[in-house]
């Protein structure tokens, strides 16, 4: 919650506004994510899926594991564990030793992971980690158990390629020689596909984007005119970033009474509120590069709109 406050007051101090997309996720913005995983104009979670479905085997030669030799499974933010099952189920099928740690902030998303995987997958070893990615990791390094991480559904994109670049890094350091990295992004296409996925018909996303305001309003005791802004997304198919904004349809005075401040907001001010960056080659491996990681591994969806790379941890110390 005290950091919830001091992230909403400076992003909303900032010129232009800000707000972080990792506050979409509260209870009903879990709910509706969910939703926007089975929309129509969402191809994101869909192409992954189907990677995973069809190339499951190419996914596990890939990560260089022996079924005889006991290795961790990390998942980094817990989703809805349909790709992972998938991995899951065939090294099980497999006789594959491991355990499954899924880490998230949330613990809530951890606990329905965590009971969807007893009834579905009863015989997999499931290890649930609550908290910072980071912290975890080095708490596992210690272990020096062969490890697997997985980071999946272009959740990187949220990075600007700055921090994607000291996060890569990070998770580099706490990897040993030969550890993997499934890397799962979305990739540059054109603005018909994109921007569709970011402003859907129905009309889900742009819930998902408002609840933000129902949020600062219910936990800083807020009066955002919530129906007085808009979802605008924006593409450019040159950058390769869709970004998402709110939009001031009035010019207008809003009051955070937990903050004792107020906020003024011009007839059609933004606020930026998500970036979901889409990739190519060239970009991951400018964002890899001082990492000791390379691509040994690439796979793509049949329409080549998404990419699950491998990465293998070199020898380096980090
Ligand atoms: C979960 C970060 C991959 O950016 O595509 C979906 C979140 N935002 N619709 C994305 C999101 C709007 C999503 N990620």
């Amino acid at each position: 919650m005290e950091q919830f406050k001091i992230d909403i007051d400076s992003g909303l101090s900032a010129v232009p506004k800000t707000l972080p997309s990792k506050y979409f996720y509260d209870k009903i913005g879990d709910d509706l994510f969910v939703q926007i995983m089975d929309l129509p104009e969402y191809y994101l979670t869909r192409s992954e899926l189907e990677i995973f479905t069809t190339q499951t085997q190419q996914i596990i030669d890939a990560l260089e594991v022996k079924p005889d030799t006991y290795f961790e499974l990390i998942e980094l933010g817990a989703g809805d564990g349909l790709k992972t099952k998938k991995l899951l189920e065939a090294l099980d099928k497999q006789h594959y030793k491991f355990d499954f740690f899924p880490v998230d902030i949330s613990q809530n998303a951890l606990d329905t992971l965590e009971d969807r995987l007893k009834t579905e997958l009863p015989t997999i070893s499931v290890k649930k980690k609550q908290g910072d990615y980071f912290q975890i990791l080095a708490s596992l390094k210690n272990t020096h158990h062969p490890k697997v991480v997985l980071f999946l559904g272009s959740n990187m994109g949220n990075m600007t390629d700055a921090t994607a670049t000291d996060f890569i890094y990070e998770l580099s350091k706490n990897l040993c020689e030969n550890d993997k990295l499934l890397l799962g992004v979305d990739l540059m296409k054109p603005a018909s596909i994109v921007l569709p996925a970011y402003n859907d018909s129905a009309g889900i996303t742009r819930q998902f984007n408002l609840n933000l305001l129902h949020r600062i309003n219910q936990e800083l005791d807020g009066n955002f005119l919530v129906e007085s802004f808009s979802h605008i997304p924006e593409y450019t198919e040159e950058e390769g970033i869709a970004r998402s904004f709110l939009v001031s349809n009035s010019k207008q005075t809003v009051e955070l009474k937990k903050l004792n401040k107020t906020f003024e907001f011009e007839k059609g001010e933004k606020i930026a509120t998500e970036i979901s960056r889409k990739y190519n080659d060239k970009i991951i491996q400018k964002i890899i590069q001082g990492a000791d990681f390379s691509i040994t591994q690439k796979l793509t969806d049949s329409k080549e709109y998404f990419v699950n790379y491998i990465l293998t941890r070199g020898k380096n110390e980090g």
